[in-house]
């Protein structure tokens, strides 16, 4: 009788042994206050990747299709000096050395040749009138404007 006591007792520790003691340290020990590293790196990477692609962005502003299919062209200084003289003399003078508009020697050097499209043809810039030249007719304009 008392050894089969003795022998359940056993038993029973046994099978509190397997059962809440191990049971009880992996509940402990799930490294929940710790996120796991790899997640941390994954984040810092996706912040990264997002920071570049925004810098990015802002110093690459899409451009329009127009300005895209004119800066794609190859322009004629001299078509544009035609068109210069029909169009733009009447403000900026015979030789582009200024009147009632800005003097526009050396002008692509404080503008890039997308900012030169717009101020053509955005009209933001009152009296300058808004034109509406084709693509190539830009593109020999913008190649007129550069080598001045
Ligand atoms: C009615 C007068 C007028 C006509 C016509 C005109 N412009 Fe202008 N343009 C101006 C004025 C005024 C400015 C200065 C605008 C400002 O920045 O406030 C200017 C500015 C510019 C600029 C920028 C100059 C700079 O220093 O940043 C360019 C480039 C330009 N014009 C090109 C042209 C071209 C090319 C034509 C012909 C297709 C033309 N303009 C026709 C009046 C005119």
């Amino acid at each position: 009788m008392i050894d089969e006591v003795r022998d359940l007792t056993k038993g029973a520790y046994a099978v509190a042994d397997k059962t809440s003691e191990p049971a009880l340290d992996t509940v402990l020990s799930v490294p929940e206050s710790q996120p796991p590293l790899k997640a941390i790196m994954a984040f810092v990477l996706a912040m990264i990747a997002a920071l570049v692609g925004i810098v990015f962005w802002l110093t690459h502003p899409q451009l329009d299709l127009y300005t895209q299919s004119v800066l794609s062209l190859s322009g004629s200084p001299a078509q544009g000096r035609s068109i210069f003289v029909m169009n733009c003399v009447a403000c900026h003078g015979q030789w582009a050395n200024g009147k009632v508009g800005p003097n526009l020697h050396g002008v692509s050097d404080r503008k890039s040749d997308a900012r030169l499209v717009q101020q053509v043809v955005s009209g933001e810039t009152p009296p300058m009138p808004q034109f509406q030249p084709s693509p190539q007719d830009m593109a020999d304009l913008l190649s007129y404007l550069k080598q001045l």
